[in-house]
């Protein structure tokens, strides 16, 4: 074990890695981007670093993603062997399923299930847009007032994801909320990469009193809460007419086809894992636009106007509605941009020997593709450093979304929520900003833009002061 750590033959550079611990020493384990930014800078777009003993390349910029994630896909769609996830499961959900023909069925599946939801009877739109009611009448109570989004936030994603799996949601004040939310930030701020490499190479600290433990701990409550969920579900549940993502799948379960991937295991960690990439993600980014938006009142005011235009005499908007409204869909891109909310995607690996620019990448090799580099990546944006719409704009006014806007990753394992994400964050903030006046309070100071890292990077917490505008209906 204390033997030097060798890089095999023409592996991408890097950072000299010390016995045991690799290059773990070298990273601020509480913020590493700006690290990798450093190792990039020095070692290029393709660079290897030690996480402990095991290797991992980083991939920095459009280049290098593109050319791995969507060129190469068949070699590096995999996901790594993660002792931290197969502690937790026996069964893998679909964000860490191996790359084969199981992931392949479930994830078409997941992606017709999503789209196809129009289904006569709710459609996702509705079921969104019946929960931002909800989440207005909540704000409706704190006019004149200041108040922190982020629960509210959290709890509007995790009714809306559930909304759509089981057609359930919670009261905001509801107990069982309160609970998923807070095990789901618990897990995002220290379950990530970092913490669940050290567990994986590192076998002395398993047995120490580390943060990990906490997400061990919520996993196995989750799953027993999301069991216990599907099971109530089941009861009303009428085969063959089904009136959710759950009901859905619970008919491919029934016809009983040989090799089938779908069975009542998968489906609680599935479940689960959909319940959280939708929830952590989607409210913060919300975060993070409204953080923009309540210290940029110009660019409030000017979505404001074209929103008043665009709804004038409508109850709600509705999706489409987005083609019309150029300026705030530039918003929104811009604030997922800066928000860079799943900074280093999730890790993926190589699932064969493979070349990656010149460089030789075994087979199993953890990948990092830095999706924040490429959200910032100079000459790939007009303001790559600072938050401007008109990285989304073009001369004419037009929307236009540059190839850089990855924060959904890219290629075959590319966020299957995107769909869901996009139309979340457009009904909301179109429906919130219609109806309220976002300021950031005088007493306030100065708004601190640092980001908290974490799987989702989320801003530092921060209140905002609402208005009822005069427009509003
Ligand atoms: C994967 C981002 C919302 C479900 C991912 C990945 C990223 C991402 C970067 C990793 C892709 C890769 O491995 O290359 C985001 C962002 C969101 C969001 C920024 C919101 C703003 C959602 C929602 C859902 C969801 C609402 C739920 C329906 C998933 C799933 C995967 C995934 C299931 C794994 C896909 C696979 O491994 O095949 N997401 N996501 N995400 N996301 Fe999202």
């Amino acid at each position: 074990l204390l033997i030097r750590i060798q890089r095999p033959k023409n592996f991408p550079p890097g950072p000299e890695p010390i016995p045991i611990f690799g290059n773990l020493f070298q990273l601020n384990i509480k913020n590493p981007l700006k690290d990798f930014e450093r190792f990039a800078e020095r070692y290029g777009t393709v660079y290897s670093l030690y996480i402990g003993t095991r290797p991992a390349v980083v991939l920095t910029g459009l280049k290098a993603i593109k050319e791995a994630l969507v060129t190469k896909s068949a070699d590096f769609s995999g996901r790594p062997e993660n002792l931290l996830v197969s502690h937790v499961t026996e069964k893998k959900g679909i964000v860490m399923a191996d790359y084969g023909p199981g992931w392949k069925e479930l994830r078409r599946f997941d992606l017709m299930t999503l789209r196809n939801f129009g289904m006569g009877k709710q459609s996702m739109e509705a079921r969104i847009l019946g929960e931002i009611e909800h989440m207005v009448a909540r704000l409706d109570k704190n006019v004149g007032s200041t108040m922190n989004p982020q629960t509210l936030f959290h709890d509007t994603a995790s009714n809306i994801i559930y909304l759509v799996l089981m057609s359930t949601r919670y009261d905001y004040e509801d107990k069982t909320l309160k609970e998923y939310v807070q095990m789901f930030t618990e897990i995002s701020k220290i379950g990530n990469g970092p913490w669940g490499m050290i567990y994986d190479t590192l076998p002395v600290v398993r047995y120490l009193p580390l943060p990990f433990k906490r997400a061990f701990t919520n996993v196995k409550i989750l799953k027993q809460k999301t069991a216990d969920m599907i099971n109530k579900h089941k009861m009303t549940r009428v085969p063959g007419q089904p009136r959710d993502f759950v009901d859905c799948y619970l008919d491919e379960i029934d016809k009983e086809v040989d090799g089938s991937p779908f069975g009542e295991m998968q489906l609680v960690m599935h479940l689960l894992d959909l319940h959280f990439a939708g929830t952590d993600t989607t409210a913060n980014t919300l975060l993070t636009a409204f953080l923009y938006l309540t210290t940029h009142p110009d660019v409030q005011e000017k979505c404001q106007q074209e929103i008043d235009e665009v709804l004038a005499g409508k109850d709600h908007a509705s999706f489409e509605d987005r083609h019309n409204m150029p300026y705030t869909q530039a918003v929104i891109h811009e604030s997922q941009r800066i928000a860079k909310t799943v900074p280093l995607s999730v890790f993926h690996c190589t699932t064969r020997d493979t070349e990656l620019m010149g460089y030789n990448i075994p087979k199993g090799t953890l990948i990092i593709p830095n999706l924040a580099s490429v959200l910032s990546e100079e000459g790939q944006w007009k303001f790559p450093h600072e938050f401007n719409p008109l990285n989304f704009l073009n001369e004419q006014g037009q929307f236009e979304k540059p190839a850089a806007f990855l924060p959904f990753s890219a290629g075959p394992r590319t966020c299957l929520g995107e769909g869901l994400a996009r139309m979340e964050l457009f009904l909301v903030l179109v429906m919130l900003l219609r109806r309220f006046q976002f300021i950031w309070p005088q007493d306030e100071g100065a708004p601190d833009f640092t980001p908290v890292y974490g799987i989702t990077i989320t801003p530092k917490p921060y209140k905002m002061l609402l208005k009822l505008r005069q427009a509003a209906k």
